[in-house]
């Protein structure tokens, strides 16, 4: 590579804005880290005259990021668009046949489109790095493929949405139903204004476990339907309910191998609140590892935000710029499997499941009988009476039970007449 290396920046959103300035501002660091000294040479967004919180500089400019490829030369590309396919998918393939390094925050692309990028990335061979894409400033690609190289993984998992977390986090604290948290995390900038639906319904958090996943596992990234739930449907009686019995909940991703099967999925969980995943509250992500020899690793930090992202962005840079060419998934595309799905149904796990229920004598039996025919016995059970309404809580922490049948009791409880809404159902971790 040559001593000075020209960069592009493609989007000036909050997260390529503030690249733009730690860019800018950090070369002497870099050069001294690296040996290399780093020039911006183009930068691209919709609109030029947009005010934006770091000032760019006009001259280099580009409306259509794609023109800065025919007249530029450029040795590294940040694409900080975002979208999973278009002008991103397009600027970034274009990149790499170029034989130009690619580093990208955009989890939507890498985990649709990851597997035929880094394809082409190893053809071309030029880097594509994404660590940004996953937990914000968390170095969790890195660790797995660097710190952890030779470790079997079984199993990786954590707290991959800090929107969840704080809603979740709020609620117990403040004692404040989902709508009014959700608003607050809107106005404090945590959860997107117009349309958080992405966060809530755990599609964010999912395309992250995906890129996991396939670094942890050597696998190729996964396309298959799999176990997706927000937080969405999580009412303050959940929370609170679940704070009496020593648990929170919290919004985690999980993949683990199963008999030899890939199980991914994102749902809310009762964690116990002793336990370290119960506790990292707030904004906060954490992503816990379990391998062999190394056991449990955990990273804990900050998940999104242009500060945490950037830094991501900063290493991957600094490890181009230290020669770090290697496979974007860690090893040989042709040496990543595609590994068999585990069918969710067969899951079998401990539940916690609320019914809202008329407050008249044998309710109870009625919902308990329809369990013990699916063999789901019954670990804890609560009842909280609502007199006023005339209505009751009853909640049951079963012992463990197949997905499948206890997906089907709650369905055929749900039609009975005394039953006043859908039943809730949160698994335990
Ligand atoms: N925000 C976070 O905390 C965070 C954290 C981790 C990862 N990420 C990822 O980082 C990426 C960027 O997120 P962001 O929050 O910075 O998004 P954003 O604020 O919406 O910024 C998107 C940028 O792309 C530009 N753009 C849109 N269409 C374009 C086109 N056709 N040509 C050139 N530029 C175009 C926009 O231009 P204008 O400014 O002119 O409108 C804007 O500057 C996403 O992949 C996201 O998932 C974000």
């Amino acid at each position: 590579m040559n001593k000075t290396i020209n960069i592009a920046v493609v989007g000036l959103g909050q997260i390529g804005n503030y690249l733009l300035n730690e860019l800018n501002t950090k070369k002497k660091d870099i050069e001294i880290k690296t040996g290399k000294k780093i020039n911006v040479v183009a930068i691209s967004a919709k609109n030029i005259n947009k005010k934006r919180k770091y000032k760019i500089n006009k001259k280099i400019f580009f409306k259509n990021p794609l023109n800065i490829l025919k007249s530029k030369k450029v040795d590294i590309l940040f694409e900080s668009i975002g979208v999973s396919d278009g002008i991103s998918k397009r600027i970034v393939e274009t990149a790499i046949k170029k034989r130009i390094h690619v580093i990208t925050p955009n989890k939507a692309l890498i985990s649709k489109h990851g597997d035929y990028l880094s394809n082409l990335a190893e053809k071309y061979k030029v880097n594509l790095e994404f660590e940004a894409s996953v937990a914000g400033g968390i170095p969790i690609l890195r660790t797995i493929k660097e710190g952890l190289a030779t470790n079997k993984i079984f199993k990786v998992y954590g707290i991959l949405n800090g929107t969840c977390n704080y809603i979740l986090s709020e609620m117990e604290k403040s004692n404040t139903q989902f709508s009014d948290v959700l608003k607050q995390a809107q106005n404090l900038g945590y959860a997107e204004p117009g349309n958080p639906k992405l966060d809530l319904n755990g599609y964010d958090a999912f395309a992250k476990i995906r890129i996991l996943s396939a670094l942890s596992f050597n696998n190729k990234i996964s396309k298959d339907k799999c176990l997706m739930e927000g937080i969405e449907n999580i009412s303050l009686k959940d929370v609170d309910v679940a704070n009496k019995l020593n648990f929170r909940i919290k919004l985690l991703g999980i993949s683990e191998i199963i008999n030899g099967k890939l199980f991914e999925r994102v749902h809310p969980c009762l964690v116990n609140k002793q336990s370290y995943i119960g506790n990292v509250n707030g904004v906060m992500n954490a992503v816990i590892t379990e391998g062999n020899p190394v056991g449990e690793s955990v990273l804990q930090g900050e998940g999104a935000g242009p500060g945490p992202t950037s830094s991501a962005l900063m290493s991957d840079l600094l490890s181009i710029l230290r020669g770090n060419i290697k496979f974007p998934f860690g090893i040989p595309n042709i040496k990543r499997k595609k590994i068999k799905i585990f069918n969710y149904d067969n899951y079998i796990n401990s539940l916690y499941l609320r019914f809202e229920v008329k407050d008249k004598p044998g309710v109870l039996a009625q919902i308990t009988n329809i369990l013990a025919k699916k063999n789901i016995s019954v670990e804890r059970l609560i009842q909280i009476p609502d007199v006023k309404n005339k209505t009751a809580s009853i909640i049951i922490i079963t012992h463990k039970s197949i997905e499948i049948d206890a997906q089907n009791c709650v369905k055929i409880i749900s039609k009975n007449k005394n039953i006043i809404k859908y039943p809730t159902l949160i698994r335990l971790l």
